[in-house]
């Protein structure tokens, strides 16, 4: 131990030149690492407990993989710190309700000359020995996590986050907030590294493959299922013919929907994920409020009735974004009609999924777990991995202007009417439909069914929306029109 505590004092100055390691092993049985990052964690719970037992568990693994550098995790801050907890703090670590532990110290102040002056003229505190220098934001929401993450780098810390809703909310701010930090760097110093591999698709690795594998290429079009806990559930919905209700309840009960599950069901939590894959894709910031956004509580039983039997497809929960071809980029969330032989048709239960079209490299699809402890946690290890190693890739590469947002976009659609018997009703729609301009490809009914289904020709949904408040007004119309677009099998 008191060999350890030598080499975390050893580290200091000029980022990655670090004093040498000296001997073979630590007295906890782990190679000594030449250098220790101090990480501090904010938040306890299921990521961040994942987090603590992946780094206790991989240490000797961690070491090797970070090219010598030890992880030590020095805090993790809590809500309630006398909660009993479903991890074990590693020796050293303090379990604790007080954010200075994790965001106390400077650590800009620990390299090269000694002075450094803020703008406002006051001099940086030196980073202390115990001073966390890495610090994992999983504690969510956007209010105080923002603070944490912003103070954080400004003080010259690294910082990795699961935080998608942070991302999604501020990515311009984080990104000049990052930007100012590095330009605060003394010279000599380190980039101050910012992480958020977790932050979409949990366990898929698609912003470090955004950031790095796709800054040559051009990217076409996006499209994935994004969100774990709705994925359970349509399949839920489609394999067992349980009702909406049921499924979000065995959803929640296995933890997969988020504490408030509208942001699950009602598309919001994919939609922060596209409007941040939309800025790494295509380089565009976009006002995530302006994505287009439907969730799943419109779906009935009868939905899946037709997609299986007349229209051989099924049903997910997509986020979508391309381009027009006319300089313009449009993205939604939607539930959405997958032709049976789409590949996406087959990503089922809480499995997510995000197919690429582009112009090298054709057609890519990333699969794996989008959300629970192990996986989410795995992607924030590998950001303070490469955060130790001083390799994390700039966090949002790709960044282009003139691009034209809308959130209107073309598809054949999919109308479920209600009615009750009355004569004219066919006519009725077809004027309708006629008035703005939405061409009917076929008119589907199962025999003695309170239900039709349209199914449409190519077109805006802005004209499907008006056909839909039309046809509610009509006195044979009962409750409110569903639609959804139909996706392409490719
Ligand atoms: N869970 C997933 O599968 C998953 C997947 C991808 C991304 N994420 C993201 O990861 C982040 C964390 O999610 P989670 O599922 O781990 O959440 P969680 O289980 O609810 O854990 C949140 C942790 O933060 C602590 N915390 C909350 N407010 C705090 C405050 N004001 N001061 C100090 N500590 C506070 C809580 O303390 P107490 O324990 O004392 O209450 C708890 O330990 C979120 O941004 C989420 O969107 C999660």
């Amino acid at each position: 131990m008191m060999v350890l505590g030598v080499l975390v004092a050893s580290w200091c100055a000029r980022g990655l030149a670090f004093a040498p390691a000296a001997p073979a092993a630590s007295a906890r049985g782990a190679p000594l690492a030449a250098q220790v990052r101090k990480v501090g964690i904010v938040g306890g719970g299921t990521v961040g407990g994942g987090i603590v037992e992946i780094l206790e568990r991989r240490r000797e693994q961690l070491v090797a993989a970070t090219g010598g550098v030890g992880l030590e995790v020095k805090a993790v801050v809590v809500r309630d710190a006398a909660k009993a907890r479903d991890w074990t703090a590693p020796p050293g670590c303090v379990v604790t309700e007080d954010l200075e532990a994790v965001l106390g110290g400077d650590r800009r102040g620990s390299y090269g000359p000694v002075d450094f002056v803020r703008s406002g003229g006051d001099r940086f505190a030196h980073t202390g020995d115990d001073d966390v220098d890495l610090v994992v934001e999983v504690m969510g929401g956007t209010t105080l996590a923002k603070d944490v993450v912003f103070r954080a780098l400004r003080a010259g810390k690294d910082v990795v986050t699961a935080n998608k809703a942070l991302i999604a909310d501020c990515l311009p701010e984080i990104e000049a907030v990052v930007a100012e930090a590095n330009a605060a760097q003394g010279a000599g110093a380190p980039r101050v590294q910012f992480g958020y591999e977790a932050a979409v698709c949990g366990g898929i690795p698609i912003i470090h493959t955004m950031n790095t594998d796709f800054v040559g290429d051009e990217v076409t079009r996006l499209r994935g299922i994004m969100n774990g806990c709705t994925n359970f559930m349509l399949t839920k919905m489609e394999a067992e013919g349980l009702s909406y209700a049921d499924c979000l309840a065995e959803a929640t009960a296995l933890g997969y929907a988020e504490e408030d599950p509208t942001l699950d069901v009602g598309g919001f939590d994919a939609r922060s994920k596209l409007a941040i894959l939309v800025r790494l894709a295509f380089g565009v910031d976009v006002d995530e409020t302006l994505i287009s956004c439907t969730g799943i509580a419109g779906l009935e039983t009868i939905d899946f009735e037709y997609a299986r039997g007349q229209l051989d497809g099924t049903i997910k929960l997509l986020g979508v974004a391309e381009l027009d071809g006319a300089g313009g980029l449009t993205a939604y969330v939607t539930p959405a009609l997958v032709p049976r032989g789409a590949t996406l048709a087959s990503i089922s239960d809480a499995t997510n999924a995000v197919e690429v079209a582009s112009r090298n490299l054709e057609a890519s699809l990333f699969v794996g777990r989008g959300a629970g402890r192990f996986p989410t946690a795995n992607s924030c290890v590998s950001d303070v991995v490469a955060c130790a190693r001083g390799a994390l890739p700039e966090p949002f590469a790709k960044k282009v202007g003139g691009v034209a947002f809308r959130s209107d976009f073309e598809s054949f659609f999919y109308i479920r009417i209600r009615y009750r018997n009355a004569i004219g009703i066919v006519k009725a729609l077809g004027e309708i439909c006629a008035r703005h301009d939405v061409s009917i490809d076929s008119l589907l009914q199962k025999p003695h069914s309170d239900y039709f289904v349209v199914v449409t020709e190519a077109g805006p949904r802005s004209r499907v929306e008006k056909v839909a408040a039309d046809v509610e007004a009509e006195a044979w119309c009962v409750g409110d029109v569903f639609f959804m677009p139909v996706a392409t099998q490719e």
